[in-house]
């Protein structure tokens, strides 16, 4: 059995190498094979019939897929490798906005949002009408956020008209989209690490004075906590809807109860390992080796 760790073929951070050599180290301890490797060194070749070729890629019978990137996941399924996760699955997490669709189907708890009208049309505004629009369904204050984004980069918090016009003109030609705005869980999340379908692993993450994104990239403080059955199993829901074999599920506390904020497939869980002291590289692997014995 030989896998390969993939990671994105452009320098982003240490953090993205670490996380792949992590859990590379780990299966090796398990006896699997594994390489870690950039998209770029692993590439593969479409052929006019829709063969598909990689000489890489096809040593390994699994890939641990820590890139976004469709385009060499689809091929690289489309050569046999069992990927973790599922490409389907990090394209559905990749998109918030569809993450919340696909859990919709599934029953899952989520946060009231509207989506913006995608914008072709260099030179234009935001359609003011259609914000307007918005203010009226979410109330003020409310929540902006990229549909693609991470480490909190792509999360406003607007307090009026002059600021949410302001936002979807910053955000026009992204995918994007509105959001109610959970008050009594300002500044405060849970992080729940799911692993074949089980809830492994929590923390709660604080932010720090004065912000609403508790993001720990944004200065936001990992703390242990018990972990409820309802977060449990409402993070389990969600990531078993996703298809997801390894995902990080964002969970915030309302009034009427917990409520999925995000899906993360590429989780890190160098932070939570260190608050938690658990071994969720471990976990994994250990869930990785056990799909291929039988
Ligand atoms: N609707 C909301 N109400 C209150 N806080 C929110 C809301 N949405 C996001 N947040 C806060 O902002 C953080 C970042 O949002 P999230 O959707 O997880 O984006 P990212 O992918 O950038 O982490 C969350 O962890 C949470 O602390
Ligand atoms: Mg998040």
């Amino acid at each position: 059995m030989q896998g390969l760790v993939l990671i994105n073929g452009y320098p982003n951070g240490e953090k993205f190498y670490r996380q792949g050599e992590r859990i590379a180290e780990e299966l090796r301890a398990l006896g699997v094979q594994a390489d870690v490797l950039r998209n770029g060194e692993v590439y593969a070749t479409l052929f006019a019939d829709g063969k598909i070729s990689s000489s890489v890629a096809q040593k390994y019978n699994f890939a641990v897929y820590l890139d976004k990137d469709k385009y060499l996941g689809r091929m690289l399924e489309g050569l046999g490798l069992r990927l973790f996760n599922p490409i389907s699955a990090i394209e559905l997490c990749d998109d918030k906005m569809l993450t919340y669709l696909a859990l919709r189907e599934a029953n899952v708890p989520l946060i009231k949002s509207v989506p913006a009208p995608l914008c072709y049309t260099p030179n234009v505004k935001a359609n003011e009408f259609f914000l307007q629009k918005v203010s009226q369904e979410l109330g003020f204050p409310l929540v902006v956020k990229k549909s693609y984004g991470s480490f909190g980069a792509g999360v406003q918090l607007v307090h009026g008209m002059p600021d949410l016009i302001k936002a979807g003109n910053e955000f026009l030609h992204e995918p994007h989209f509105f959001q109610q705005f959970i008050s009594e869980a300002a500044g405060r999340d849970i992080r729940v690490i799911v692993i074949g379908g089980k809830a492994v692993a929590a923390m709660e993450r604080v932010a720090k004075t004065g912000e609403f994104r508790s993001n720990i990239e944004l200065g936001g403080e990992g703390r242990t906590i018990a972990l409820s059955e309802t977060v449990a199993s409402v993070a389990e829901k969600a990531a078993r809807a996703l298809g997801l074999d390894y995902c990080g599920v964002d969970v915030l506390q309302t009034q009427d109860g917990a409520r999925i904020c995000e899906v993360n497939s590429n989780a890190f869980f160098e932070g939570l390992e260190a608050t938690t002291g658990i071994n969720v590289a471990r976990l994994y692997a250990e869930y990785i080796s056990n799909i291929f014995k039988f």
